[in-house]
């Protein structure tokens, strides 16, 4: 049997823990063509929420257009705007009817047919040669509309963080806001996780998405919710695990899915060949860490001196207290402006997170730096 667990690519279907609550309030916002702004640090479960919004859309044959896009990697407008082209196959399959309707309303455009080997589907790429990217990008928001109306849409662009990393932000999100209000029977979500560029982006007065989206921000999965969901998987593959067990392992993992779900998988292959002990646990934590040794060791080599120094204080002071004279001494750094300026740097990183004390935000990271540095 196929190891069910997953942890490389967003989850849905039997992959996808819970989060009905989550699942029915983003359906509602949609279903209002309410904007939303869902956000939370990396790898908590953004994305595979959304796919799996749009899988229940899609099994409920619900009459609402999908559209998922991707940003992550995007640099500039001009690809912001390739991107959103190259989906809209998903809300026209045919081919022929699309170019149709682009030829009709993008002006001074011609576009190239590619193939998505993912989805075996044609792809459609404008070509940008001597052309008015402000227009193109108006053109766009109205083919959108368009589309919206015969029916609702849902629009989510994911990783949206990085628009606002583009050389000309300001005025791309002014423009993109002014089309993004008319669109009445549109639903934009939001999705991102560098959370000081997010909330920068829609928090401060002075940007234009203030207030543009209802806030979502999405929590942890409880342990109860996880348990049932374990035990089923495990049990489909006629593994039994006490109970107490599983609840250790969230407990260890803090809740975090990404890591659960890398850890079943871990535990999954592991009782395909040795029954359960005592010691298994520890075995698959320390598999876990050696996988992700390389990856460790490039983070913490591209790191300046300062970071790593800042590092080694979080760890050994849990977070907190990070100012004081002794605290700076033992890991030797001169002045404690040094290590405001570091605990930044290393949030934006998203290295560290702060919840009250700064927090090493990879479990496994954090067990890899106390067992390397
Ligand atoms: N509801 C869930 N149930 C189980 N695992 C999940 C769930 N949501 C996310 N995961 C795990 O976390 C990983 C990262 O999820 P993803 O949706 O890519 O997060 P984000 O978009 O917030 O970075 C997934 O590959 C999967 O292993
Ligand atoms: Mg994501």
């Amino acid at each position: 049997m196929k190891n069910p667990f997953m942890y490389s690519n967003f989850v849905t279907g039997p992959s996808f823990c819970n989060r009905i609550k989550e699942q029915k309030e983003l359906l509602e916002f949609i279903g209002a063509s309410q904007n939303v702004l869902l956000y939370s640090h990396r790898r908590t479960g953004k994305s595979s929420l959304i796919k799996q919004v749009f899988k229940n859309i899609k099994e409920q044959k619900l009459d609402i257009g999908m559209l998922y896009i991707d940003l992550y990697g995007t640099t500039s407008e001009k690809e912001f705007i390739t991107r959103v082209f190259q989906q809209l196959n998903t809300l026209e399959s045919n081919t022929d009817k699309l170019l149709n309707l682009l030829k009709k309303s993008v002006n001074k455009l011609s576009f190239q047919i590619g193939f998505d080997p993912v989805t075996n589907s044609p792809t459609i790429a404008p070509s940008f040669v001597a052309a008015d990217e402000n227009m193109i990008l108006k053109n766009l928001m109205e083919l959108l509309e368009k589309f919206s109306e015969k029916r609702k849409l849902v629009i989510a662009f994911d990783e949206f963080q990085e628009v606002a990393k583009y050389s000309n932000a300001d005025s791309f999100e002014k423009q993109l806001r002014s089309y993004i209000q008319q669109h009445s029977n549109i639903c934009y979500v939001f999705c991102g996780s560098q959370q000081h560029l997010l909330t920068a982006m829609f928090k401060s007065q002075t940007r234009a998405f203030y207030q543009q989206a209802a806030s979502f921000p999405l929590g942890e999965i409880e342990t109860e919710h996880y348990i049932p969901w374990m035990e089923k998987l495990f049990k489909d593959g006629n593994f039994s695990i006490e109970e107490d067990k599983l609840k250790q392992i969230v407990d260890q993992l803090k809740n975090h899915p990404m890591y659960i779900q890398l850890f079943c998988f871990f535990l999954w292959k592991e009782l395909q060949q040795t029954p359960w002990t005592d010691g298994t646990i520890d075995k698959i934590e320390h598999a876990m860490i050696e996988q992700k040794r390389l990856e460790y060791q490039t983070l913490w080599d591209n790191l300046s001196i300062n970071q790593k120094k800042t590092l080694k204080l979080v760890l050994l002071n849990d977070g907190q207290n990070l100012f004081s004279a002794e605290a700076l001494m033992a890991v030797s750094i001169k002045t404690a402006s040094i290590v405001t300026r570091c605990l930044k740097s290393l949030s934006e990183k998203e290295i560290l997170v702060k919840n009250g004390k700064f927090i090493i935000q990879d479990i496994f990271f954090k067990k890899w730096l106390a067992l390397s540095v």
